[in-house]
């Protein structure tokens, strides 16, 4: 016997409940995003995957391990984008948006691959929504990006939310500190995993990521970026604090806070849910100023994040606005089914959801279907037209289609 076709595994199918409150949560991130005045932008679904080694980083777990990468008919290698930033960061540069009114802001959302292990809110194909703000380092635009990111979570319906902030301060600062950490994880090379000791080298920072007891014991006492930013870094980082102490914001500094790619710089950020089990990320960012000139473009700064969209709708206890209730419009006998096709385009011509029997059921059935589906009204076509409003029980005959669509204007959602 063939073997059962089912969805690739991490993947899913979107059912129609999912797919309204995928659609609603699209609508007021639309909504937010606007108001804060990002653009919608697009970028194709496979990059070169150059550009994610390039941009992402080669020692990241992401470009090591989790990218899904294959090669065309022409022999090129191409990845199905893990993440939308450097991608983002391409366009820029190939469409010289460096010569616009700085700083560009875009919004995207969209699907995203990741070779990972698959448990609940972790899957290889999941949707991300995402901002970017290229072109000043202006610490406004930090805050912006969190409130942004807040609001949105908050619009969604997301609770238990928390925040934690970080800087990662520059490149040249980070370079210093990062040959201090790695003085200090070779003191104490025999107590840290295989994993860490491996990695000493290329991505000391991700030894405080790690699980292992050992090495969480001596990260403990690790130095602390957050203790060793330059002057101008740790000037930025309070302006951040300042402005999002403004705004309301509460937030925890949490020296510890690794994000799993390589282009941040100064600012990072991660807003978890308590709704969630271990995969409790529902968005993060940060800032991430060389990047632009890392994939050949002009020396230019950028700031933005990106949230899972399974995550925020997992996290959520908003219904998202559900489907209005629909006019249900019956047919009583044969004859009645090119009236009762004829009703249904004019209720829907005139803006209202509409249900019409399409399964020859008896009448009976139809009513009792027309219950099922939360009607608010039936139109029972036969001779003429029977109006049933489903709320009071109330029924009477209409003289035409045109008075049932009046009557059905008026109704309440
Ligand atoms: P990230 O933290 O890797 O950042 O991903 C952002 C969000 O995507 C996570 O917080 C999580 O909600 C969701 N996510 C990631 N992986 C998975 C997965 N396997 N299954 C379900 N959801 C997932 C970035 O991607 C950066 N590009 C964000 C950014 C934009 N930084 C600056 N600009």
């Amino acid at each position: 016997m063939a073997a059962k076709l089912q969805a690739p595994r991490g993947t899913f199918d979107v059912l129609p409940e999912d797919g309204q409150r995928r659609r609603e949560l699209y609508r007021r991130a639309g909504s937010v995003l606007g108001r804060y005045g990002y653009r919608p932008f697009e970028t194709p679904v496979i990059e070169d995957t150059d550009l994610f080694a390039r941009g992402v980083g080669e020692s990241t777990d992401i470009v090591r391990k989790e990218m899904f990468t294959f090669e065309d008919r022409g022999g090129r290698s191409l990845t199905l984008r893990p993440e939308g930033t450097a991608g983002v960061a391409r366009a820029y540069v190939e469409h010289g948006m460096h010569k616009l009114p700085q700083p560009v802001k875009l919004w995207y959302w969209g699907p995203f691959f990741r070779h990972e292990r698959a448990q609940a809110g972790r899957y290889r194909q999941f949707a991300q929504v995402g901002t970017e703000a290229l072109g000043s380092d202006d610490p406004s635009l930090d805050a912006e990006s969190i409130l942004l990111l807040a609001e949105l979570l908050e619009a969604a319906g997301v609770h238990e939310v928390r925040l934690r902030l970080a800087s990662l301060g520059s490149l040249e600062a980070r370079a210093a500190y990062l040959d201090k950490l790695r003085g200090y994880l070779r003191e104490h090379e025999g107590e840290l995993s295989e994993d860490v000791q491996g990695r000493i080298d290329a991505n000391p920072l991700r030894a405080f990521d790690a699980d292992h007891p050992g090495t969480r014991a001596v990260m403990a006492g690790a130095p602390r970026l957050l203790d060793n930013l330059s002057g101008d870094d740790a000037e930025h980082f309070a302006e951040v604090r300042a402005l999002l102490d403004g705004a309301g914001v509460s937030y925890d500094v949490d020296p510890t806070l690794v994000r799993g790619l390589d282009y941040y710089t100064r600012t990072v950020f991660e807003f978890e849910s308590g709704r969630l089990g271990a995969q409790s990320g529902v968005g993060g960012g940060g800032r991430y100023d060389g990047l632009v000139e890392q994939l050949g473009g002009p020396a230019t700064p950028g700031v933005g994040w990106a949230a899972g969209i399974e995550r925020i709708l997992l996290a959520s206890d908003s219904e998202l606005g559900g489907f209005p209730r629909p006019v249900y419009v019956a047919v009583a006998d044969d004859g009645g089914r090119r009236e009762a096709f004829a009703l249904a385009t004019a209720l829907r011509e005139a803006g209202i959801r509409t249900e019409l029997e399409q399964a020859g059921r008896s009448l009976k059935g139809q009513l009792k279907h027309a219950d099922r589906l939360g009607a608010k009204a039936v139109a029972i076509v036969g001779e003429g037209i029977e109006w049933k409003d489903m709320g009071t029980g109330e029924q009477r005959s209409v003289t035409n289609a045109q008075e049932a669509v009046r009557i059905a204007v008026g109704l309440e959602p």
